[in-house]
Formats: C-alpha cells, structure tokens, sequence
C-alpha cells in the first residue's frame, strides 16, 4: 500500500526541526514566574533566521561595501556577492534566462512594483477573494482595471468564476496567491497559468507563503512572476524578490527614481537604464540578497518533499487534536482536504482571538497569531469579522510544539485561563504582567515602565 502524507504516523514524523534555527531553544518567562522554550508558531508572519543564513551573513559582513558604487575591495566584493544571489536565486527558482530577479523590501513591494509596471490599456487585473492585502490594495489602483472575483465553494467552482471573467473583458494579468497566508490551502498555480495564457492573460503569484514551504520551478509551472519575502523564508534581512519576464519591467517607469537605476542625468533629464538596477535605486541591501541566496541553498539540500513531509505531519498533528476539542473550529476555504503547506487556522468559541492569543503567550509561551491576518475580505467572508487564530510551522518546528498548542487549547477550553486578560489599548494583556522583558532580554527597549502609565488595561 502506498503511504500518503496524512497516513504517515505522526511519532515517525517531524519529532525534531529540519534544520536548526536562530533562536530555536529560545527560553520565555511566563506568568507565573517559570520559563519554557518559547514554541514559534508563527512562521507565516516572520520566520526565524537559518543557523546557516546567520552564518553567511556574519561571513560576509566584514566584506561589506558598497554594492556598485565603489573602487575599494569590500565595494567590489559586495558588489559580486550581489550579482551572485541574483543568479543563485533565479537558478533556484527555476527562472528562465530571460526574466529578471529584481530586489525589493518585501512581497508587498514587490507586487507594487510589479502594478506600477502593467502596460496602460493592456487588460484588467484580476485576483481573487481570498489574497493577502498585498496581493489587493496594490491593484486598487487600477481602479475599475482592478476586478476581485470572490471565490466559490469549491476550486472548480472557483476556476468557473475566474474564467467567466476572463472571457468578460480582456485581462493583462491574473494575481493569485500561491497558498493562503490564513488557511495555508494551495492554489492549483498550474491550472491558473493555463487558463489565463488561453486568454492571453499574465500569471503573477504572490509566492510569499508558497516559497518557503515548496520548491518552486518559475520555467515549468509557466507563471509569468513571482514575488515573495525574505523575511518569511528565513532570511529575516530586509530583502524580498519579484522575479519575472523582462519586457514589462523594461518598458515600464522606475519603481523607484533614484541613484544606480540611471545611465545618464543631467538637471533636467534622465536615461533610464534597463535590467533590474532600473528598479532598485538607491544602494542596494547586501545582506538582504545573500541571506535570501543562502536560505535557498540550505533548503535547496534538503531531501526533495522534506518540508511537505514535516510539515504535513506537523498540521496534521494540530488538526487532529484541535477535532478532538469542543468549541475549536478550524477554517477552510474550500471544501474536501485539498492539500495546504503547514498552516492552520482555527477559532475558540466564546473567547476573543486576542485573548486566546495572549493565553497562550503568557501562560504556555506558545507565539501564534491573531486577527484578520491582512485578509480582511477573506475573514469576512468566513463570518469572522472579529478575526481568528492561526498556528503556522516551518524547518524549525517540532512535534512538541504541536502538542504544546493543542494541549494548551484543552486547558482553555475544559479550565479556562488561570490568569485575568483585558482587551487593552494595546491589545488583549494579561491584567497583572510582572514580566520585564527588558530585563529578560538585556536590550534597551524604550519601554515606560512607570507605574502610572503601565496599567495594561487602559485604566492606569
Ligand atoms: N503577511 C504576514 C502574515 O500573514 C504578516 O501574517
């Protein structure tokens, strides 16, 4: 019989992280005066650093100079590691020889630039329902150009919507996700792809939760770009990637007016150059694209399906105990099991997201999070206006930490909290918190930690 990824047995699976992490064995005080390592569920927000990313970076950081802008040695040296990531990014990505990595802050960068470069009068763009904000707000400013389809019950149903529209009126590019930053299900991206070329649309995928979590082959799936983040691929430096076909990217603007994205300028004109300096001006972050570089090496050595494996165990982990508990529901988009990278999205019954947040925080040292997750339209469509919670894992997640959740949940759920929370100016607090986290971490945090002005509650 062959083994699928839910019928491998969980105490085979995911027991220790995949590959160490910055911050792993990291200890937390909680309420009650006792420490934990701290269980990071929060990887589809902010990923911890790779052992080995930190490391390159702190190899590199004694070569640092300017990138492209200098006749010292560092400035050359920097200036060559720079190029390298380029290309062992695009390599790792399966870019094709045509297109362009372009360097940019983030995912919600990168899909900005990428809106700023759409040809005028060549179609609409279209996304779906269920996007991050940075995969929406950018395409707002097409306006009537900018069509959001909300999504059907099912895939083929949501498949039927989009290409209802794109025989509407003509589109220019389809944005979707690569896989939900609330529920983690994946988007059919091949499916896509196909259906929007058949209308001569252009793909763009919002890879920043997909990146992570799967190896991506840009050239075989056919998407026309990609964009995703370095702090999410454990490469937390300031950097993110939009990759894609050049003759858009060319034609278009500068993202950014500026230093390095110029030939020629005099006071009252300029020659753009072409390429993806034309998009990046102002001095490049070095260490942004070596840690992006780095992260795809390490992942990239890993044993092909290692993070789905891990993952999915992981997920399913959490899945099958949070079933186990009354009042906790997790939150799909589409009916069935379709398959999802390791992320999970639930709510607690007769308790607000927050406070089970905060729960977990101060009582189990657990990190999830809580909210609306830059999907507004999407938890409003759950009927989740309020928000919910979501546990995400990655390379450096562990059973234990799964269990920890679920068991954390079982206490709040059949005992209630131990400790009074308040829904304060800055969010849902524990009431009493004699925790100084400036002492905890020996970092000077610009905290006020005067009586007078400490209350949590918003009542000191
Ligand atoms: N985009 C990040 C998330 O989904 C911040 O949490």
């Amino acid at each position: 019989m062959s083994t699928t990824l839910s019928t491998v047995p969980h105490v085979l699976c995911a027991e220790e992280p995949l590959l160490p992490v910055v911050g792993g064995d990291l200890q937390v005080p909680l309420l009650d005066g006792s420490t934990v390592r701290f269980a990071n569920l929060d990887y589809a927000a902010t990923a911890p650093a790779l052992a080995s990313v930190a490391e390159r970076v702190a190899r590199v950081l004694p070569y640092s100079g300017s990138v492209h802008r200098g006749a010292g040695l560092p400035s050359q040296v920097s200036s060559a590691l720079y190029e390298a990531a380029r290309r062992s990014i695009g390599a790792a990505l399966g870019a094709r020889a045509d297109d362009l990595v372009v360097f940019t802050r983030n995912t919600t960068d990168a899909t900005n630039l990428l809106a700023s470069v759409v040809p005028i009068g060549s179609g609409d763009v279209l996304t779906l329902d269920l996007e991050h904000h940075a995969n929406l707000l950018p395409w707002h400013r097409a306006g009537d150009g900018h069509r959001c389809v909300a999504h059907a019950d099912t895939v083929d149903g949501t498949f039927e919507r989009l290409e209802a529209e794109l025989r509407r009126r003509p589109v220019a590019l389809l944005a979707l996700t690569g896989a939900s930053n609330v529920t983690g299900e994946l988007l059919p991206i091949r499916r896509a792809v196909a259906l929007a070329h058949a209308h001569g649309a252009r793909v763009f995928v919002d890879a920043a939760q997909l990146a992570p979590h799967r190896a991506i082959d840009l050239a075989a799936i056919g998407a026309d770009y990609l964009a995703f983040s370095g702090h999410k691929l454990y490469a937390p430096y300031g950097s993110g990637v939009l990759v894609g076909r050049r003759d858009w990217l060319d034609a278009a603007e500068p993202y950014l007016a500026g230093g390095g994205a110029v030939r020629e300028v005099t006071t009252t004109a300029v020659e753009w150059t072409t390429g993806p300096a034309r998009h990046e001006a102002g001095t490049p972050n070095l260490v942004g694209a070596v840690a992006i570089a780095a992260a795809f090496e390490a992942l990239g050595a890993l044993q092909p399906e290692a993070r789905e494996t891990h993952e999915e165990a992981l997920r399913q982990r959490v899945l099958d105990g949070l079933a186990a508990i009354d009042g906790v529901d997790a939150l799909r988009i589409w009916e069935g099991d379709g398959e999802a990278i390791g992320v999970v999205a639930f709510a607690v019954d007769g308790y607000a997201p927050g406070h089970v947040g905060a729960y977990l925080s101060a009582e189990h040292g657990i990190g999830v999070r809580d909210g609306r997750f830059c999907a507004h339209p999407l938890l409003a469509r759950f009927g989740r206006t309020a928000g919910a919670l979501r546990a995400s894992f990655g390379v450096g997640s562990r059973a234990e930490d799964a269990d920890r959740l679920v068991e954390a949940l079982r206490r709040l759920v059949e005992e209630g909290p131990r400790h009074a929370y308040c829904d304060g100016p800055a969010g849902w607090v524990p009431e009493q918190d004699p925790r100084d986290l400036a002492a905890w971490t020996g970092l000077e945090l610009g905290l006020d930690t005067a009586p007078a002005t400490r209350s949590p509650c918003g009542n000191g």
